[in-house]
């Protein structure tokens, strides 16, 4: 367009605006004095971990694993596994780059290990036994300390027996904020999304129940969770984004999440900012990913608006004559709708990893029988009879991960980050980094990973937490050159 045309279009506009006439004069809810109700996330608060160091850059925390009594029933107590009494754990909050010392000690009946999914941190600081650490025994502590490199939500749970200990509700998030993301994101809300199975008086359920069914499926707790709640209602200002940090920490419940009449705008996964924008209906979180994602909620002044937890189908059976289930309702508070200033560039340039020369990798998740029991496994070997795969720091490696069965495994990476590959090899775009995929039924899916300078045992598995423990699991050696 020329000057002269520009002109010609903004002048009579700008002209009509000063003059004070026009709809878009009326003056409406001035954006930056506008915000949501005081306590309007009060019913999804999480308890925060206390910083006990003064040093900006050094979050010190303590934590403490032991039974605690939470209310997840309503009036009804549970006696369940709890990091510092609450479910979720605390919410630990740090910035990119900063240094995160954990005192854990463990008070629980059993030996136990605290896991940092997703952050890049040194193999001995991973919480998986016995090659990165020995588990921590009743009555016993472990100093974990490390830099927690990259900006992203994370979360932290038990590597031991890890079925029965998330089921039981050990987990909690672990939020690397990057400042240097744009300031207009919208009103945060860290959400952690799980499941507890309980009886009506409140106790934990069997956590082998159903058998071999059971694990094949994937056991659902039948209580859904948002910050250990049931059903929380939020208050907030209709027309003002929000910006929604999840987690599934379910130990095998898929979450689909959808609200009528209305999109959400994904910005981010498991490895921060994803390359641009990809808005959508629903979000699919499969056990251990992580989304970030941009809504703007609207309703009439005093209602109310569901956000459905809508059933995902991940396999044989998995949406059968399953009813969608409300998580969390926004309610409007009685005011008119504010207008959300618009959305600023948001996303990152992703380098593609080079994969010319990558070794490639090939894995099949499998599943078989053992003495009439079920037995899950990687290329037909259960984790407790493999060999660890080799590999070298600076080396880059193409995996495929191949799905024959009929459902659908999280396939889930320690320690390194990767980027998903289409058929063709090339990146999917949008680009992101990822330490879960989800491998659809008949599906491989493929990625890149390049091991940087941090040699060790890194473990591999399905996130469904029963498949896990089922076998389907295995050890990645990543030696110095
Ligand atoms: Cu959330 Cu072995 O991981
Ligand atoms: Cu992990
Ligand atoms: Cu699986």
């Amino acid at each position: 367009m020329s000057l002269r045309t520009a002109l010609l279009f903004t002048v009579p506009s700008l002209a009509l605006a000063a003059a004070g006439c026009g709809a878009d004069s009326v003056p409406g809810p001035d954006p930056v004095t506008v915000h949501q109700p005081p306590g309007w996330d009060s019913t999804v608060s999480l308890q925060p971990a206390v910083d006990n160091n003064p040093d900006p850059h050094i979050v010190e925390v303590d934590l403490e694993a032991r039974l605690g009594e939470v209310e997840i029933l309503p009036g009804i107590k549970t006696s369940a596994w709890t990091y510092n009494g609450s479910i979720p754990g605390p919410l630990i909050r740090a910035s990119v780059g900063d240094r995160l010392i954990v005192h854990f000690k463990n008070q629980l009946p059993d030996a136990t290990t605290v896991h940092w999914h997703g952050i890049r941190l040194p193999a001995s600081m991973d919480g998986t036994p016995d090659e990165s650490q020995p588990p921590v025994l009743t009555g016993g502590s472990f100093t974990y300390d490390f830099v927690v490199p990259d900006a992203s939500f994370f979360w932290y749970h038990p590597h031991v027996q890890s079925a029965v200990q998330v089921g039981y509700g050990l987990s909690g998030p672990l939020l690397v904020a990057d400042p240097a993301d744009p300031p207009d994101l919208g009103d945060e809300l860290v959400l952690v999304l799980s499941d507890m199975a309980l009886n009506d008086d409140g106790t934990l359920k069997d956590p082998k129940a159903g058998g071999d069914f059971g694990t094949l499926f994937g056991r659902e707790g039948n209580a859904l969770l948002v910050n250990g709640r049931i059903d929380p209602i939020i208050e907030a200002r209709a027309g003002l984004r929000q910006r929604w940090r999840l987690v599934n920490a379910a130990k095998s419940r898929y979450f689909q999440l959808a609200m009528t009449g209305h999109t959400f705008t994904r910005i981010g996964g498991d490895g921060g900012l994803i390359e641009r924008p990809v808005e959508t209906e629903m979000v699919v979180i499969a056990p251990g990913e992580r989304a970030d994602v941009l809504v703007v909620p609207h309703g009439p002044p005093g209602s109310t608006l569901p956000v459905r937890w809508v059933p995902f189908d991940h396999g044989y059976g998995t949406t059968f004559e399953r009813p969608e289930e409300e998580l969390l309702r926004i309610h409007f508070e009685d005011a008119p709708e504010a207008k959300a200033p618009p959305l600023g560039a948001v996303g990152r340039e992703i380098a593609t990893l080079d994969t010319k020369g990558a070794n490639p990798v090939a894995l099949e998740l499998t599943m078989g029988k053992e003495n009439d029991m079920l037995v899950m496994g990687i290329n037909g070997v259960p984790s407790w009879e493999a060999t660890p795969l080799m590999a070298h720091v600076g080396d880059t490696e193409v995996w495929s991960v191949k799905n024959t069965m009929d459902f659908a495994h999280p396939f889930h990476l320690h320690g390194f980050f990767f980027q998903p590959l289409g058929e063709d090899g090339a990146p999917v775009h949008p680009m992101e980094w990822k330490d879960t995929l989800n491998v659809p039924v008949d599906k491989t899916m493929r990625f890149a990973v390049k091991y940087d300078d941090r040699p060790g045992m890194w473990m591999f598995h399905c996130h469904i937490l029963d498949h896990a423990d089922a076998g389907m699991m295995g050890m990645l050696h990543v030696m110095k050159p």
